[in-house]
């Protein structure tokens, strides 16, 4: 069986990681030899995973059989990547210098591709049936599709405008000399070692096209493949990024679109205080009180029902938990909850399906 590949994305704070863990524990369950890939989970679900630290390196998790879990390090991933892509000597420079360093922390796309290099590593690795893979929030959910080739551009060429910004003097002249003697000449110049400093950086830099060139694809190429669940709510917010992956993919990437903490459709019923001890006081609030969310609810289902319709899709929907579902159990009540969603997106073991 080859390995299925869920990338889950979305904006800030929807419940990404939460749906990438729930959707971990569930596959194990059923069977399936599984890695979830977490960024930046929260204090207590982490604990759940037995994630302690930074670790591109997935462990077993103690509480569920046949899942692992990794936390992504996106600095020793760029610094995986440079060893990987460069000569020895020209690694050792690139990882002490400090433009290099304002790469890995500055450019928006950098952890982004740093956790697609990771899911590329797990996919090839041919250890699992599954691997789950959590996107970091920086830029919203396209950016994960984007970094492989913002990456590539970056590294091609368009480093020294990102670098040096508006306040070095000279920037559009710089821009067009490449050669180190012309550089130098600048530097004296404008009188200092600035320039032919970035100059070695970038040559530096440029030796690793090729071998990111190669992988940036590589990476493409599995997210090409990869089943995309893109996590919203019903807020404007998270449902604008879910609109990008329609309006600004070209050919049409296969999509799974899921409305996470949801309220029940029940509320739109009010429940009835008939019977009910109250205060009058405390009766009216109340009244008022399930009338409010009676209305929120009917709002967020015109909300789902006006975008399933405009893009052709299925309504999935995971609940609002009264409690957190920060463990393992409570991760896989969560989606007992939405059984809509796991048939759609975790393929049964030993079928072709993904
Ligand atoms: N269905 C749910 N019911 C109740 N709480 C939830 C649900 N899903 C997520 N949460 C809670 O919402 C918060 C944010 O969830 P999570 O960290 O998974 O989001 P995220 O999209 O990964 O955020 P970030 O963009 O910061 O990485 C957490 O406190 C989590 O426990
Ligand atoms: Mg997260």
């Amino acid at each position: 069986m080859s390995t299925q590949v869920l990338v889950v994305t979305g904006a800030g704070g929807v419940g990404k990681t939460t749906l990438s863990a729930a959707l971990g524990v569930t596959a194990a369950r059923r069977g399936l030899r599984t890695c979830v890939m977490t960024v930046d989970p929260a204090r207590r679900l982490a604990d759940a995973l037995g994630l302690e630290s930074l670790d591109n390196h997935p462990e077993p998790v103690a509480a569920q059989p046949g899942l692992a879990a990794a936390m992504l390090d996106v600095t020793a991933s760029w610094e995986a990547m440079v060893h990987r892509h460069a000569e020895p000597e020209i690694a050792r420079r690139l990882l002490d210098d400090p433009f290099f360093r304002a790469l890995a922390d500055r450019f928006p796309a950098a952890q982004a591709y740093a956790a697609g290099e990771q899911m590329a590593e797990h996919i090839e690795s041919h250890r699992w049936d599954l691997v789950v893979v959590d996107t970091p929030p920086a830029g919203g959910g396209l950016d994960f599709y984007t970094a492989p080739g913002r990456m590539r551009e970056l590294i091609g060429g368009r480093l020294l405008r990102w670098l040096t910004g508006a306040s070095i003097p000279g920037r559009r002249a710089l821009y067009k000399v490449t050669a180190r003697p012309a550089l130098r000449l600048a530097d004296v110049v404008l009188g200092g070692p600035l320039l032919e400093e970035i100059a070695d950086f970038l040559m530096d830099l440029r030796s690793l096209y090729d071998g990111i060139s190669r992988r940036a694809s590589a990476i493409e190429n599995h997210l090409g493949e990869a089943t995309s669940i893109v996590v919203t709510t019903a807020n404007p917010t998270p449902l604008r990024e879910a609109r990008r992956f329609f309006e600004e993919l070209e050919n049409g990437r296969p999509t799974t679109v899921v409305f996470n903490k949801q309220l029940p459709e029940t509320w739109t019923d009010r429940a009835s205080l008939r019977g009910v001890d109250l205060d009058p006081d405390t009766r009216a609030a109340t009244r008022d009180n399930l009338a409010r969310w009676a209305s929120e609810v009917r709002l967020q289902h015109e909300i789902k029902q006006e975008f399933v319709a405009r893009y052709g899709l299925q309504l999935l929907e995971v609940p609002w938990a009264d409690t957190a579902p920060t463990s393992v159990d409570l991760l896989a009540d969560l989606l007992e909850q939405a059984p809509d969603l796991v048939a759609k997106v975790i393929a049964e073991p030993n079928s072709d399906h993904g």
